[in-house]
């Protein structure tokens, strides 16, 4: 979604802005702008569509000569994709990029439009700085202060002053860092953006405003300066690249057994270091996107092999639903960027009802990751493709140990050193599948031409087939539908035509007579079926076999190949594969 990038220091902040704007692109984004300041000159630039638009626009410019500027990518929320719309967005002497939503703007323009304050864009942004503005009389802390007073909702601010040599930056519930260079400092809504430049950092907290120069950042807390801590990344410079990939997302999903092994090696040592979800009477689990299906997963291990009971639901239902809270229960949050923003109401809302919180999370800084009560973090590094894959086969990874941990306490285990044997070759397994890419660029033949397609499977085969279908429709813009194998005759099925492919997955021994039965069905009707399982099937032209391996980590050895499938199709197809339209990697609104 929509990042932030600000520069002051002793150099010409273009390269650097443009550069940081490069590095968020993969948060997606439909406009970019960037302001420069000089003594009281402060000069915008802005454009839609790619920020290569920008760079062109700013060749083409004469520009003020400057040691201070920020940057912004808009990801379109109040007011369509447009250079009035993109930030940074100017009122008066304030100049500000924001990212977050203020739920009371409508409310505060038509305040200050009696008061005579004129507005051109749609933005709930141009309200902030117009409020700021009309605050500010010389210090820019005050007017900052009292103009948040009146703001409800969510934003990170990076603010120019006209008669003002600084950068002031402030946030609430959308994340902001400082970044500290020699004799330059920086602002980013990720550190991805200022990596190049520098990999110590501070963490904005709740409401907390930076006052920033080019050699001094002072973090004021309710009118006091206060001390901060500085944090140091050890995300690598390189982990930008794409190492020799053709996009993000095959770089990403080549990268699974590594980071799968990274992520599974503590645990395999010490299962123990696992916390006993036994001790509570109801586990909830809230994501959103991927991180649910990996949460479905979740649930059907739990329930079918450590015989408990498990409520999921995507966190934008359950932050506003009617929950009962009458038994002892955990609610596990699952989230890759740990800033998504339903994911993190959903945790606030446990907690005020002093419910345990558990985050399955990648980014250690996140929110998520800082607020929850316990975590266990994903080692997948950072993931710049839009649509995830590493970070997704991770929190499937983490859901199974955590199914086997539970099983185990309960004394439901047969055989636990098969288990755990299996679960330290899986890095090598998921290799085995990952190269046979031939497979799937032939699967991928049979379906880049397709405007449908539906993907079928009965329990754990059915978790396994909804993120098939997501990543596939995310990825290729193919239509295509997810589906209990058993449900589709109850309408759906009226939609499969002569030629219309239906993926089915079948890997559960216990269901997969149902399954063929159901394939049957549509193959009937004309369908072109494409089995994924973990056997051969005879007279079956397009299949793909994956190694067998114990039910708690199957998924782990079919979702690659979805992955692979879902790449190769979207290529065929020319899609923008790592920035799939209109789709943000964070999302940070509701
Ligand atoms: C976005 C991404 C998805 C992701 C979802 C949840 O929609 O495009 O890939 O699954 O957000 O994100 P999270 O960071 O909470 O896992």
């Amino acid at each position: 979604m929509c990042g932030i990038i600000g520069y002051i220091g002793e150099k010409n902040p273009i390269d650097i802005l443009i550069n940081g704007l490069k590095s968020l692109e993969y948060r997606g984004y439909d406009s970019a702008g960037i302001a420069l300041k000089n003594k009281d000159q402060v000069e915008t630039i802005k454009s839609v569509g790619k920020i290569i638009n920008l760079e062109e626009k700013i060749k083409s410019t004469d520009l003020i000569s400057s040691n201070l500027g920020i940057a912004h990518t808009r990801w379109a929320t109040h007011g369509r994709p447009s250079e009035e719309n993109a930030h940074p967005h100017q009122s008066g002497k304030i100049t500000l990029v924001h990212n977050g939503i203020i739920e009371n703007a409508d409310e505060l323009r038509e305040k200050l439009k009696k008061e005579g304050i004129s507005f051109y864009s749609e933005t709930d942004t141009e309200v902030v700085a117009a409020l700021i503005n009309k605050y500010y009389e010389k210090s820019p802390v005050d007017a900052i202060t009292k103009a948040l007073q009146e703001v409800k909702g969510s934003y990170a601010l990076g603010i120019l002053f006209e008669d003002n040599e600084d950068l002031y930056a402030v946030r609430k519930d959308s994340p902001l860092i400082v970044g500290l260079g020699q004799k330059e400092n920086f602002i980013a809504s990720d550190i991805a953006a200022i990596i190049d430049y520098t990999n110590k950092y501070i963490l904005l907290e709740e409401k907390e405003i930076a006052h920033i120069r080019k050699d001094k950042v002072e973090v004021i807390k309710e009118g006091k300066v206060i001390d901060k801590k500085i944090e140091q990344t050890n995300l690598e410079k390189d982990s930008k690249d794409k190492n020799g990939y053709d996009h993000y997302m095959l770089k990403e999903i080549m990268e699974e057994p590594v980071v799968l092994e990274k992520t599974f090696k503590p645990y395999l040592e010490h299962l123990d270091s696992l916390p006993d979800l036994t001790k509570y009477e109801e586990i909830h689990i809230v994501a959103c996107g991927s991180a649910m299906y990996a949460g479905m997963i979740g649930k059907t291990l739990l329930e079918e092999y450590a015989n408990t009971k498990v409520e999921i639901d995507v966190a934008s239902e359950y932050r506003y639903k009617n929950i009962i809270y009458d038994r002892k229960t955990i609610v596990i949050l699952i989230s890759q960027s740990g800033e998504t923003a339903d994911t993190i109401a959903a945790m606030r809302k446990a907690k005020e009802h002093n419910i345990d919180t558990l985050a399955i999370v990648n980014v250690k800084t996140s929110t998520i990751a800082r607020e929850s009560d316990s975590q266990i973090f994903i080692e997948a590094g950072p993931e710049i493709a839009v649509a995830t894959t590493k970070a997704y086969i991770l929190q499937v990874g983490i859901m199974a140990l955590l199914a086997y941990k539970t099983a185990l306490t309960k004394d439901l285990v047969k055989e636990e050193h098969k288990v755990l044997e299996e679960a330290e070759h899986l890095p090598r397994l998921i290799k085995e599948v990952l190269d046979r890419q031939d497979e799937y660029k032939e699967i991928a033949k049979e379906i880049y031409k397709e405007e449908d397609i539906f993907f079928i499977g009965r329990k754990i085969d059915y978790a396994t087939s909804m993120e098939g279908s997501l990543k596939l429709k995310e990825v290729s813009y193919i239509h295509s539908e997810a589906y209990q194998a058993g449900e589709l005759k109850h309408g759906t099925i009226s939609l499969i035509d002569e030629g219309m492919p239906v993926f089915a997955i079948i890997t559960d021994d216990t269901i997969k007579d149902k399954t063929v039965s159901n394939i049957e069905e549509v193959k009937s009707r004309g369908a072109k079926t494409i089995i994924i399982s973990n056997e051969s099937w005879d007279n079956q032209k397009l299949q793909v076999v994956v190694p067998r391996i114990s039910p708690y980590f199957q998924p782990l050895l079919i979702v690659p190949t979805l992955q692979l499938i879902a790449y190769e199709t979207a290529k065929l197809r020319g899609c923008d594969i790592d920035k799939p339209k209109n789709l943000a990697k964070s999302v940070t609104v509701e």
